[in-house]
């Protein structure tokens, strides 16, 4: 029979009804198990009986024993809520960066999201009656897991012609946006322990993607618009990564277009150690000094570069396209990841991006764009140069990579701006190791330009506030 052990000490009717209460948890009696009875626990505590009856009335009243006429306490089932308990906890990952953007904000510097006044929406309810009209049953079928072959065609002459990479519809996979595809690609290739290349710094979410499947993540550094090629060199040797996630084009936050030359290098050292090239390219249309180079897939002749391409941010947000192009054996493990992660993005999403895609609408809309956002640009810069803090001038993207002056402490400066609806990101989201203490990164492309002027304004005086009680504290 299973015996009570009273070394324990419990001298209380409610120390007693905690130590019945942790055995029955551990399982010490099964469900409907009879407990011991009164006389017996009494007899082997030394308790007064009334003091065991106490207890078990109190494990009654939590609804871990029930009570059988005239024969005694008995173990009960788990209620719902307990039962549930033994089900694993949830994996979820509350990214940092997801956390600050939900804060609400009358100055919005945090996101690099365009402004929707800047974006073709109007366009978009004219299309949406074409498509009908066009595809009547367009809602009524699933779209293919790989994407629309229409649309796929489009993109791989798109390509082609923009961007000197040779592809074939095949060769491109629609996702939901470039985030789902660092999510597959995640997926795919990372198990824990995975030494994953990254920059330093780079794209806070992707650093969350990696980190919640469990990667060994190695930073490579930025030195004025380039990489350090020995650096990589040796890393890609001695730790043997699976990948390495890279954003060469207009790099979130700095803003930075790696050059030519060490596109082509980079290929060759991703063959020799087998490393995959997860290129990120969600700005490549936004530059401010002309045209970007051809992408890194563009040299790879070996097949060892993913490309990861999104049109969801000067397009249309809210549609959710972008692509990954890839060569074999890559492509067939990324439609098995993403068949089994949506079966395949919405068509009408597909069909809608489509038409506005090839209409002439496009160019002209990014080449407005371009020159609005290089005012916004401006006018932050200006506000920046005024105060004297440094900043990247970036190629293009939509963010500038400050550095606040060294007195300045940035927790102290996010926590008074997001008091006064002041939205920024501190440096240190950016990096593995959470350096760039003394950096933040600020987007100009959501505010509108007497926001930029004001919210800089405030953000200034904020600064020098905080200079000032820093020196009496
Ligand atoms: C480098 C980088 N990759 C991926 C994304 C996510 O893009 P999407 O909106 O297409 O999911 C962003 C968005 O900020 C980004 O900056």
């Amino acid at each position: 029979m299973n015996t009570i052990n009273f070394h324990n000490g419990a001298r209380s009717f409610r120390q007693l009804s905690a130590y019945l209460e942790a055995r029955i948890r551990r399982g010490d009696w099964q469900a409907h198990e009879k407990l011991p009875s009164v006389r017996q626990l009494a007899q082997e505590s030394g308790l007064h009986r009334l003091t065991i009856l106490k207890a078990y009335q109190q494990l009654k009243e939590c609804g871990l024993v029930y009570v059988r006429h005239k024969s005694g306490y008995y173990a009960a089932p788990p209620a719902v809520s307990a039962r549930l308990d033994h089900v694993p906890a949830p994996v979820v990952f509350q990214g940092n960066m997801a956390a600050l953007h939900q804060l609400p904000a009358r100055y919005q510097f945090s996101q690099a999201l365009i402004d929707p006044n800047l974006l073709p929406n109007h366009y978009f309810a004219e299309y949406m009656k074409e498509v009908f009209d066009l595809y009547p049953k367009l809602l009524g079928t699933y779209a293919q897991v790989q994407g629309d072959p229409e649309l796929r065609e489009l993109l791989a002459g798109y390509f082609r012609r923009s961007a000197q990479l040779h592809l074939d519809a095949d060769e491109l996979l629609i996702t939901s946006g470039a985030q789902q595809a660092i999510h597959l690609i995640a997926d795919i290739w990372i198990r824990p322990g995975d030494p994953v290349l990254v920059e330093s710094p780079t794209y806070a979410n992707a650093i969350d993607v990696f980190r919640q499947k469990g990667a060994r993540l190695l930073s490579i550094g930025i030195q004025d618009g380039c990489y350090d090629l020995q650096e990589i060199e040796q890393m890609m040797q001695r730790y043997r990564p699976r990948l390495f996630y890279l954003n060469p084009t207009f790099h979130n936050p700095t803003g930075i277009c790696i050059p030519v030359e060490q596109r082509k290098q980079l290929v060759d050292l991703a063959a020799q150690y087998e490393c995959l090239l997860i290129e990120d390219d969600t700005c490549s249309d936004i530059y401010f000094d002309g045209k970007p180079p051809a992408p890194v897939f563009a040299y790879d002749t070996e097949g060892y570069t993913i490309h990861i391409r999104s049109f969801s941010k000067y397009i249309s947000p809210g549609l959710r396209i972008a692509c990954i192009a890839a060569r074999q054996p890559w492509m067939s493990q990324l439609l098995a990841a993403k068949s089994l992660a949506d079966g395949g993005s919405p068509l009408l999403n597909q069909k809608l991006f489509l038409h506005y895609f090839r209409s002439d609408r496009l160019h002209r809309h990014l080449d407005k764009l371009r020159i609005a956002l290089r005012i916004r640009m401006e006018i932050m810069q200006q506000e920046l140069d005024e105060a004297g803090w440094q900043y990247e001038q970036p190629q293009g993207g939509l963010s500038l990579w400050v550095r606040v002056p060294d007195h300045l402490s940035v927790p102290l400066l996010l926590r008074e701006c997001l008091a006064r609806q002041i939205s920024l990101l501190p440096g240190s989201l950016f990096d593995i190791r959470e350096r760039y203490e003394q950096h933040i990164r600020l987007s100009f492309s959501f505010a509108s330009e007497t926001q930029i002027r004001e919210g800089m304004h405030e953000l200034m005086i904020i600064s020098r506030d905080i200079n000032v009680q820093q020196r009496f504290e």
